[in-house]
């Protein structure tokens, strides 16, 4: 497994770091795919003692040319049982970070934090019978490991993840990764039986054009999806995207009597900004 490679290869990289000592490991990437011109995925290796909870996130980065390492928070893309780590990340050609990492190929090296953080957990949310899952953008990361979580599904009845972009270009990592879900061996059966995938776009036509919080409130959403409106009896939700979206998500959510929950104080609903990571 490559996880060995990693082990073994002595770099410049590796060298620097393990004379000094960090709050992070040096991991090699395993594959990268580029889906438009400002958004990517990539996958690297995993310490074996690396242990998170799905929906989690974790400092990673670069060492930068004067030796000293540029880390950014990113949320984990795939789940804990994996055996390798998922990122999805925006490009921003003058970002400190992104501007460098958008170059990374198979084999090179990328520093991993050693403390995985975050509230879009199932720890953080009561019991209830549907689980909204609703993101923009580079947001749908961490639902990227939740919806490959087997206890996502043995926790709710029903999962919903919804993914808005401004243009259907935007959509197409959530695209392939349900769809791989829908076809995994291990949780394929779970995901086909109570997985829905929502998608909108607000910028061009599409099948489906919209922001989610407007399908929320004038019941569109639960009209396309064939159930019931938003309820704080039943559902959960959490909540990943721009600054915006979590302010008025949260505000609709309130509206209707849900609570916010923590890894103290689990209740209604939960939300973490999407990082931003420049
Ligand atoms: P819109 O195009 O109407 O702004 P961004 O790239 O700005 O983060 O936006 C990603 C997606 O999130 C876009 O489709 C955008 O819609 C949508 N969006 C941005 N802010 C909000 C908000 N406050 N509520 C709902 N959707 C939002």
């Amino acid at each position: 497994m490559t996880m060995t490679a990693a082990t073994n290869t002595t770099t410049p990289l590796k060298n620097a770091v393990s004379k000094k000592p960090g709050p992070y490991t040096v991991e090699t990437v395993l594959s990268v795919k580029h889906y438009t011109d400002s958004l990517f995925h990539f996958r690297i290796t995993r310490p074996d003692a690396f242990r998170f909870r799905s929906g989690e996130f974790i400092m990673i980065g670069l060492l930068k040319d004067d030796g000293k390492p540029l880390l950014r928070a990113y949320s984990i893309a795939s789940p804990f049982w994996d055996e390798a780590l998922d990122f999805y990340s925006i490009k921003v050609d003058d970002g400190p970070l992104t501007s460098r990492l958008q170059n990374i190929q198979e084999g090179d090296e990328i520093l991993l934090g050693r403390k995985p953080v975050g509230t879009l957990v199932l720890d953080a949310l009561t019991p209830g019978k549907r689980l909204y899952m609703i993101s923009t953008g580079t947001g749908i990361a961490p639902f990227a490991a939740l919806i490959r979580d087997p206890d996502t599904y043995e926790k709710f009845e029903q999962v919903i993840l919804t993914h808005t972009c401004r243009h259907a270009e935007e959509l197409v990592y959530g695209e392939e990764l349900v769809a791989a879900t829908k076809d995994d061996e291990l949780i394929g059966d779970l995901a086909r039986e109570k997985l829905i995938h929502f998608t909108s776009v607000t910028r061009e036509d599409g099948p489906v054009k919209g922001r989610v919080t407007t399908m929320i409130e004038t019941g569109e959403l639960a009209e396309r999806l064939g159930i019931e409106k938003l309820n704080p009896e039943t559902d959960r939700v959490m909540i990943c995207g721009s600054e915006g979206l979590l302010k008025d998500v949260k505000a609709i959510c309130e509206a209707r009597g849900f609570v916010e929950g923590s890894n103290a104080a689990p209740a209604d609903f939960v939300v973490e900004k999407a990082f931003v990571s420049v």
